[in-house]
């Protein structure tokens, strides 16, 4: 029997009999606001975690370093153990949530370059917003891997900014988590589903993405749905 060693918000993650490999298992939450609105979706677990596969696999193929080992089970992965960053590193190609609310913007100005936001990962303090030196200066990273870290971060946006346009979709903005793997290797991790990216359709604007939830805007796993059958129609073309 595998060790339980964490539950996040929506996924658990498992020991295995390998000590540098653990088993990731996604479930049927949906939580938003930190945690302050959460809710079981029937299916979500299979979508997230069959977008996320899909995802991480064609980053791998296009050479992005990811933790991605395989997929075991309609809901769980085997996947390289790391050493997580608490960062949340996010891009943002339009305006939207919580860029718009700091500037008091509306969404959808689109950026003539991306923009890059560190986060620190922390429940308690409400994930603040951090820059580079507050990072180096709190011993979470150093110069050499901030830089890394936004080089995959601006491969993975080039990369699925144009798999989502295939699909039709606007890849409006995204949250990554990096970690280091025992030999040192940076790489991506956790999860990338419509869980902590904005999807645009690219005609209507309507919002494929954890929006539907947060601003009850329709039903979330219809909403998945539609993005994998999108990114599936992509892949077969
Ligand atoms: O809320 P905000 O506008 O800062 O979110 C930017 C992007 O990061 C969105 O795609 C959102 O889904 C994602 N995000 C996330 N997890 C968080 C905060 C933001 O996945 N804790």
């Amino acid at each position: 029997m595998d060790k339980l060693l964490y539950t996040g918000k929506v996924k658990k993650m498992w020991a295995t009999a390998d000590p540098e490999v653990l088993r990731v298992e996604y479930t049927d939450i949906a939580t938003a606001g930190n945690g302050a609105k959460k809710d079981h979706f029937a299916h979500k677990a299979e979508l997230n975690h069959t977008i996320s596969t899909l995802i991480f696999k064609y980053l791998g193929q296009n050479g992005v370093p990811n933790h991605l080992i395989k997929s075991i089970s309609e809901r769980e992965s085997l996947v390289k153990k790391c050493d997580m960053f608490p960062l949340e590193v996010v891009t943002r190609n339009v305006a939207a949530g919580h860029f718009s609310t700091r500037y008091g913007l509306g969404e959808g100005k689109v950026f003539p370059t991306p923009v890059e936001e560190l986060f620190f990962k922390s429940d308690e303090l409400d994930d603040p917003l951090m820059n580079e030196s507050d990072a180096i200066a709190l011993g979470i990273l150093n110069h050499e891997e901030h830089e890394t870290i936004w080089k995959i971060s601006r491969q993975v946006n080039q990369l699925l900014s144009d798999l989502f346009d295939r699909a039709g979709m606007q890849l409006v903005d995204f949250k990554l988590e990096f970690g280091k793997t025992h030999d040192g290797q940076i790489v991506l991790a956790d999860e990338f589903s419509p869980d902590n990216c904005r999807l645009w359709d690219k005609k209507t604007k309507d919002h494929l993405d954890k929006d539907v939830y947060r601003r009850d805007l329709g039903d979330l796993t219809t909403v998945y749905e539609e993005v994998l059958k999108r990114l599936e129609n992509v892949e077969e073309a």
